[in-house]
């Protein structure tokens, strides 16, 4: 109960009354010892959706062990971790191709896609940081407005597609507006668009929400490919792991562009990815805790007179609109790494939800 107690206080939703029955259950050695240390000159992250809980203890524990098997190739702990994310996912082993984070399969689906040339599209806004080597590449990038609800616009993104489009990527939910595709709406556009191209759904942040991933679609369809990462609910972005899930005969082609497929992990990092999917109790945590921070957050920013969308996610995209100050000076000035504006027109940001602490330094700031 105390480590309860401590836990709630230490990431300030004791302050606010909230409490979860869950919570009570708490894993030994408690949640509270595993949240990173914040020393007083250290800035508050709330710039790339990390998980301001850290690691899973389970997988801190792995990871300190398995470097003492540093000296040796990765080759067992791979197939290890292909396997749970297999079963995981509803697949078989052959559906899923690891990375050093997703931003290896982003990379990698980039490449696959431009060895034909032609064009790929994806919405204006969403993540496009993997899309920088498109020109390089030689592979023209279409991009389709957001709905008005920030949304994808589903129906645009179909139309847009011509006879030279060889992939369509969907950020679901999307980075950064947090919004997610209907699943009904997402399903039928698969099936329309994968006859003529290849879909990359984009999973990144799929287990904040309730929603069902699409992995098992992979199964019937060579033209859909889905990455996932261990860098946001996992608390394992500096670890960089992250995986592909496609129709076996994807995942060969694509493993066909790489020399040594499914070694790009380093044995840490497999074994901390192993070590975190048996921790269930600790990704229910952080999915609670970022739910209540989240709710927080909004209710602060919308009594601040700023219009937020609602968000599926581990972060808030929100209008500086009716904000009188400069924003970025007063994080500046707090010590906070925000982002920047991704729309002018509206003048959107986006802030990844920390701890209660954190976001209460946060509304502080810009108050
Ligand atoms: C939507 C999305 N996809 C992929 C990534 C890349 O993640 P990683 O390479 O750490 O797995 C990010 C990182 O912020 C992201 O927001």
């Amino acid at each position: 109960m105390n480590n309860r107690r401590n836990w709630l206080k230490q990431i300030g939703l004791a302050t606010v009354g909230i409490g979860f029955s869950s919570f009570e259950t708490f894993a030994n050695p408690p949640f509270e010892d595993y949240i990173l240390p914040n020393p007083d000159k250290s800035p508050i992250f709330l710039r790339s959706n990390e998980n301001p809980y850290g690691p899973s203890p389970l997988a801190r524990a792995a990871m300190t062990k398995s470097v003492n098997s540093s000296n040796r190739y990765g080759w067992d702990l791979s197939s290890e971790l292909i396997a749970l994310l297999a079963k995981k996912n509803n697949v078989a082993d052959n559906n899923i191709l690891l990375g050093a984070g997703s931003t290896e399969i982003l990379d990698l689906v980039l490449q696959y896609t431009a060895l034909e040339k032609g064009n790929f599209i994806l919405a204006e806004t969403t993540y496009n940081y993997w899309t920088f080597p498109s020109e390089k590449l030689g592979i023209k990038k279409i991009t389709i407005p957001l709905t008005k609800e920030k949304k994808h616009d589903l129906t645009a993104m179909l139309a847009a597609i011509d006879s030279n489009t060889k992939m369509i990527y969907i950020c679901n939910p999307n980075n950064p507006t947090g919004t997610i595709c209907e699943r009904e709406n997402l399903v039928s556009f698969i099936k329309e668009a994968t006859k003529k191209a290849i879909v990359f759904v984009d999973e990144a942040y799929i287990d904040f929400t309730k929603e069902q991933s699409l992995s098992n679609f992979v199964i019937e369809n060579k033209n859909l490919i889905i990455t996932k990462t261990f860098s946001k609910m996992y608390g394992l972005a500096g670890a960089r792991i992250g995986y592909a899930i496609a129709n076996s005969s994807t995942i060969e082609q694509l493993s066909i562009l790489k020399s040594s497929p499914n070694l790009s992990l380093t044995n840490v990092s497999a074994a901390a990815a192993i070590a975190s999917l048996s921790d269930e109790k600790f990704i229910q945590q952080v999915y609670e805790a970022n739910a209540a921070v989240k709710k927080y957050t909004i209710d602060q920013l919308t009594q601040l007179n700023l219009n937020c969308i609602p968000s599926h996610s581990n972060f808030v995209y929100f209008s500086l609109d009716n904000y009188k100050k400069d924003f970025f000076k007063q994080l500046e000035d707090h010590n906070i790494m925000g982002t920047k504006i991704y729309e002018e027109n509206g003048k959107w940001t986006r802030i990844t939800i920390g701890t209660m602490k954190e976001m209460q330094q946060f509304i502080e700031a810009i108050k």
